[in-house]
Formats: C-alpha cells, structure tokens, sequence
C-alpha cells in the first residue's frame, strides 16, 4: 500500500497521542513510530484496543476526563507535540446525549490544551470532523465554508477547534485541526482495521452482512435529494488520513492556525457503497429501507485542494476498490476485531 510520507523526527521530538488506541488515531500512532518518533499513546480503552498500540510506543492507560492525571502524565513524559483523537464521535449517538457529548469532547481537549501550556509543548493537531459544516454547505467543502455543525458531535468538535484557536493566541503554541470526512479501510500489514462494538459506520457494516455476520444492511433514508435518494459520503483511507498528519505535524514545525478538509474529493452514497462491496467481494447483500438518521447531511464531499497544495498530501489510497479490498481482508481476518488477537 502507497504512503507518501518520507518524514524524519528532530532529536527530541516527541508526540503524544491522545486515543491512539482506537481506529484513526492508532494508524497514526503506527505511522509516527515506523518513521522513528517517540510516541506515548494515551488512552482509556472505552472505544480503543490495547493491541492496536504500537509495540514501540508507551502506553498510558488513562481518562483524558481527568484534568489532574492529564497535567501529571505530561508533567512525566515532556511531550513536545500533541495529537488529539480522544473523543465519542458517532453522529446519531450525539442526539441521544448532546450536553454529555459535548462535555466530553470538550473536557478532553482542554485538559490537553491546559496540559500543553503547562509543559511547553510546541504543537497541537486536533482531530475534527466534516460535521462541524451544515448540511447546507455548498459541496465539495472547503476550508473557507460557514462552520455550522448540523449535529451535536459536530458542534463538539467545533467548540474544540474555537480551543485551540484561543490556545495559539495566548500561549504561541501552534495549532492544526483536521477535519476527516468519512475514515475507512485497514492496515493489513500491520494488523490494523475498523473494530467498534456496537459496529455503526456503513462500510464495516456492509463487509459484516457480506460475510453474513448480520442479515442485512439497513439503509438510513432513500428520499435524499439525491439521484438513488440515499446519503452521499467521501470515504479516504485510513493510512491517507495518517499521512496527512504527520504531513501536517512536519508544517507545524514552522507555521500554525492550520486548518484542512481531508477527503478524497469524491462522493459514494449508501446504495453505491453496498453495490461496490458486492462486486470487490461476490456476495449479495439484503438491503432493507429504515427511515433516516436523525442528524445525517444529504452529502459530505471534501474539496482537498488546500492540502493537496499546502503540503502536497495527496489520497492515494483513496480509490473505494482499495479501501474496501482492505476493509474486506481486515473483517475477514478479524471476525471478531481485535479480539481475534488475543
Ligand atoms: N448508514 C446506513 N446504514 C447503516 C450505517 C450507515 O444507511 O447501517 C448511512 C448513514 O445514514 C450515512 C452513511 O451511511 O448516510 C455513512 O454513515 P456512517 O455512520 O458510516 O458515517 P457518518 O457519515 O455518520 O459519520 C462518520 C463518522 C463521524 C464523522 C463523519 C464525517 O462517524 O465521526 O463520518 O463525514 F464526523
């Protein structure tokens, strides 16, 4: 698999990765350490996997929630940057606790911000989302696109990202935040892949009633105005989203207030999406109509272009015949997710 980042740490350098033991932010983790950085992952396990940390990295088994044990592990470790993945991240989970949602986001990110400019770290990436943009955004989505979260995981996030805009004015530290639309596909080499119980997001779901772990797909809504009715998302490989952080973690070095939309710059809805894991994996799947999903946008596309320029990332893994060859390969190695490893 394509990885474009030929990266090499300073002496010194150190990155702490906050929920580096769940999906995104492990494959970062494993990047990070195969380019030779120090890395402490951080994490509480309520989502994560202990076996998805990196051999090379320190683990601390810790609640972000936790403001003094926060201060106190970067008070230790002396990390010099920081990435933020900690965070509850399903949209239609966000309805059913908003204020819960938002106290966690948020309580998370200060305690690293706080934590930071205690200890003089020099950077900080936070992990944002599509979903801080409404669902009236003028698509593919850029930068320079109202932020209106649609939903209130998306305003979490946004809130998060008013944080470190505050964090870089008064402390200096630099800052970034990555907006992901919709991660997806597995490290194959290195044992990574998409393991949440309960399983949720689309393509794990789709690859599972392939496999016939589950009887069907439901399909959240199909009187979207789109041309199949149903929800459009661009899906970018996971190790294209680990690329672009460490891309940005080497910009950080000398530039801050980065922000980027990172996708592939193109759009699948839920019915393509079913139709393409039938073809790469043979098997038909079932699909049953269900109303929609409350706090779901129509369509989520990213438009790239500032990254791609900025820092010459580019999604090269990205093409949905290898994102869901991998996520195929993963599932069916791992049936039980992590636990297949124990
Ligand atoms: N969907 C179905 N059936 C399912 C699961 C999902 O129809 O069983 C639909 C959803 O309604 C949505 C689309 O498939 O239209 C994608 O849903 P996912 O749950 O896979 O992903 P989301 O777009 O809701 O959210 C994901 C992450 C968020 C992130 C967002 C950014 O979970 O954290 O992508 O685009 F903010």
């Amino acid at each position: 698999m394509a990885n474009t980042t030929r990266a090499t740490p300073l002496p010194n350098e150190h990155v702490l990765v906050a929920g580096g033991a769940g999906y995104v932010g492990s494959h970062v983790a494993w990047l990070l350490c195969r380019l030779g950085f120090k890395v402490t992952v951080l994490d509480d396990l309520s989502t994560g996997h202990r076996h998805a940390v990196p051999h090379s990295a320190t683990f601390v088994h810790c609640d972000a929630r936790d403001t003094a044990l926060v201060s106190r592990v970067f008070a230790e470790s002396r990390p010099t940057a920081v990435m933020n993945f900690a965070a509850l991240s399903l949209v239609g989970d966000s309805y059913r606790n908003p204020i819960g949602y938002i106290a966690h986001n948020l309580t998370i990110t200060l305690n690293l911000a706080k934590a930071a400019a205690e200890t003089g770290v020099s950077s900080f990436l936070l992990s944002s989302t599509a979903s801080i943009f409404g669902n009236e955004a003028s698509q593919p989505i850029a930068e320079e696109a109202p932020v209106r979260p649609g939903n209130p995981y998306g305003e979490s996030k946004a809130m998060c990202e008013q944080v470190l805009r505050w964090l870089e004015a008064t402390t200096g530290i630099r800052t970034a935040a990555l907006r992901y639309f919709n991660a997806s596909g597995a490290l194959l080499s290195s044992n990574l892949g998409e393991a949440h119980d309960p399983e949720t997001h689309l393509i794990p779901i789709v690859i599972q009633a392939a496999l016939g772990l589950r009887d069907g797909v439901d399909i959240f809504g199909d009187d979207y105005p789109t041309a199949d009715g149903t929800c459009i998302r661009d899906y970018v490989h996971v190790l294209d989203l680990a690329d672009a952080h460490v891309k940005t973690l080497l910009a950080l070095r000398t530039a801050g207030g980065l922000r980027y939309n990172i996708g592939s710059g193109r759009g699948y809805s839920v019915r393509q999406i079913v139709h393409a894991v039938e073809r790469e994996t043979g098997h038909r799947i079932p699909v049953r109509r269900r109303p929609r999903r409350e706090g779901d946008p129509t369509t989520l596309i990213a438009c790239n272009d500032r990254i791609r320029n900025e820092l010459g990332w580019r999604p090269v893994n990205s093409g949905l015949a290898t994102i869901i060859g991998s996520a195929w390969k993963w599932h069916v190695n791992h049936p039980s997710g992590f636990d297949t490893l124990r």
